[in-house]
């Protein structure tokens, strides 16, 4: 048996070792919560809200804001070309920069039917510094941020790279599937310094057309000289651009003068 006194003793004792206790894991919730500084508040850096209540999850902002970013630095576009914007693009409402524009920003509107038809996708050409590259870097950056697989294929650069590893089957099919199989190709001055270059080309094009995957080309060189330079590869993308073929002529669009 217990005295009331042993008892309220007893209670002290309790009590003390309760405050004890409770500050004990004030201390290690604080604790948790400085070192553990969630980035995402809202998921908590799950990448998913859960309502248990109604036993649901949703994927969260911040995980395609993750799979947005993984998908840039995949894409081989440099984190300086995110400046190439539309709205950066300036035209004043009519003439060829309008129209170029105008078909590109439709071209990522409608994107969704128009990779599912034959004619999948679009190139500009001509005239050097005519804002080819920016409105083609406009178009792949806002098709990225709707979560397509976008891959930026400077077309010298890959040529060269893909002729050296061409001994090395390994290496070069990794750097060729790249380019086989984006769900974007972008393909940034076409036949630019071109000479005898082998059946490289022709077999991403080729492979992209059967496939039915779209391309994004810029091209110093008008259409019609691309058959000139490879009439298997030029004919197929020609097929494929038809109908969204922008063609700058003249020394006044040089961008870079004009400045
Ligand atoms: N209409 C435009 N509005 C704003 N900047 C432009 C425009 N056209 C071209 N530029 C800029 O001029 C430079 C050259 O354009 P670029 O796209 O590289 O030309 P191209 O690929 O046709 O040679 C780039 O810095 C680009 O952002
Ligand atoms: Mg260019
Ligand atoms: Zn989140």
């Amino acid at each position: 048996m217990w005295t009331i006194s042993e008892v309220k003793n007893l209670k002290g004792v309790e009590d003390q070792l309760t405050q004890k206790v409770d500050a004990l894991l004030d201390k290690i919730t604080t604790n948790i919560s400085t070192v553990k500084v969630f980035r995402c508040q809202e998921c908590n850096d799950i990448g998913w809200i859960v309502d248990q209540g109604a036993n649901s999850a949703r994927p969260c902002k911040c995980s395609y804001k993750a799979y947005f970013e993984k998908l840039m630095g995949c894409s081989g576009i440099s984190s300086t070309a995110k400046a190439k914007t539309f709205d950066a693009f300036k035209t004043n409402g009519t003439g060829i920069l309008f129209k170029a524009k105008t078909l590109a920003i439709a071209y990522v509107r409608e994107f969704e039917q128009i990779r599912k038809q034959e004619s999948n996708s679009i190139a500009f050409c001509g005239q050097v510094g005519s804002g080819k590259t920016h409105l083609a870097l406009a178009i792949c950056y806002e098709l990225l941020t709707r979560n397509i697989k976008v891959v930026y294929m400077d077309y010298r650069d890959a040529l060269t790279r893909l002729k050296q590893n061409l001994m090395e089957a390994e290496s070069y099919q990794l750097e060729i599937q790249k380019y086989k199989t984006a769900e974007l190709l972008f393909i940034d001055d076409l036949f630019k310094g071109k000479g005898k270059d082998e059946n490289i080309v022709y077999e991403i094009i080729n492979f992209r057309y059967f496939s039915g995957l779209p391309v994004v080309i810029t091209s110093e060189h008008l259409c019609n000289s691309w058959l000139e330079f490879d009439e298997g590869t030029g004919s197929r993308l020609i097929e494929q651009c038809s109908g969204r073929i922008v063609v700058f002529q003249g020394h006044e669009l040089n961008h870079r003068l004009n400045r």
